[in-house]
């Protein structure tokens, strides 16, 4: 993969837009079936736990990829002050964090309560083998789906946070930021 001084690379962009758009249907999704009033939120709970166990190995693919293939970032324009430099990055790794965090959590929390996970209804995907003594303390899971919950909360934050930093780049300043995560229009 050639990768350009200006922007990332096109597994990164597209890695980028498809979990974006992952990660954001599966906090809407959350929302919305543990909030409204469903009276059986089963097939909600299957669609969520699907998309995100794929959403999942998806980000272990992002991670693995700008690890070993695309660590370094595009430099930033010089009009970008350090200190936003050092915010981007910051906002970023936190991000990379909460991608860790709330499939982890999610998968957890099945796990510890025995509950199958059977992705679209179709393959089923494996539980992480937990000591007994852990599978019969009875608050785990409670504590676990809680902690999902909170983290789920603290990402949403942070996307926002990010969002709205691109959205000065690409209305106010339209410095180019933002044209380092697209894909480069073929030349005529
Ligand atoms: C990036 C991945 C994920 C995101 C962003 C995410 C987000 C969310 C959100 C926003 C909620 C609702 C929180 C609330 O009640 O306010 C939720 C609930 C839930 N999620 Fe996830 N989730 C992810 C992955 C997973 C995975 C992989 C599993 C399981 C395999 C899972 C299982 C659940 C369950 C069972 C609930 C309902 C919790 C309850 O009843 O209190 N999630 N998730
Ligand atoms: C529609 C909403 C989004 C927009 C407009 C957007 C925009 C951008 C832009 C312009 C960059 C490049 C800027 C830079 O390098 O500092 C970027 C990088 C990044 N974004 Fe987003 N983003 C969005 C959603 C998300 C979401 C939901 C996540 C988390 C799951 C995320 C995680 C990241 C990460 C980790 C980077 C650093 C590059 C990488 O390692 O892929 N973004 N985003």
């Amino acid at each position: 993969m050639t990768e350009t001084p200006e922007r990332y690379g096109t597994v990164v962009i597209v890695l980028h837009w498809v979990i974006a758009l992952l990660v954001l249907f599966l906090i809407a999704l959350g929302l919305y079936m543990d909030h409204a009033s469903i009276d059986d939120p089963t097939a909600l709970h299957t669609l969520h736990k699907s998309v995100g166990i794929t959403t999942m190995v998806l980000i272990i693919v992002r991670i693995v990829w700008r690890l070993t293939r695309n660590l370094k970032a595009p430099a930033f324009p010089p009009s970008v002050p350090k200190v936003q430099r050092v915010a981007a990055g910051s906002v970023e790794g936190i991000l990379y964090l909460f991608q860790i965090l709330l499939p982890a959590t999610g998968w957890l929390a099945m796990s510890s309560m025995a509950m199958p996970i059977v992705l679209f209804g179709w393959v089923s995907w494996p539980l992480i083998p937990l000591p007994e003594s852990v599978m019969d303390d009875g608050d785990l899971p409670m504590f676990l789906l809680q902690l999902h919950q909170w983290f789920s909360w603290a990402f949403a934050g942070f996307i926002a946070l990010h969002i709205l930093a691109a959205l000065y780049h690409a209305v106010v300043k339209r410095d180019g930021v933002v044209a380092r995560m697209m894909v480069r229009r073929p030349s005529k």
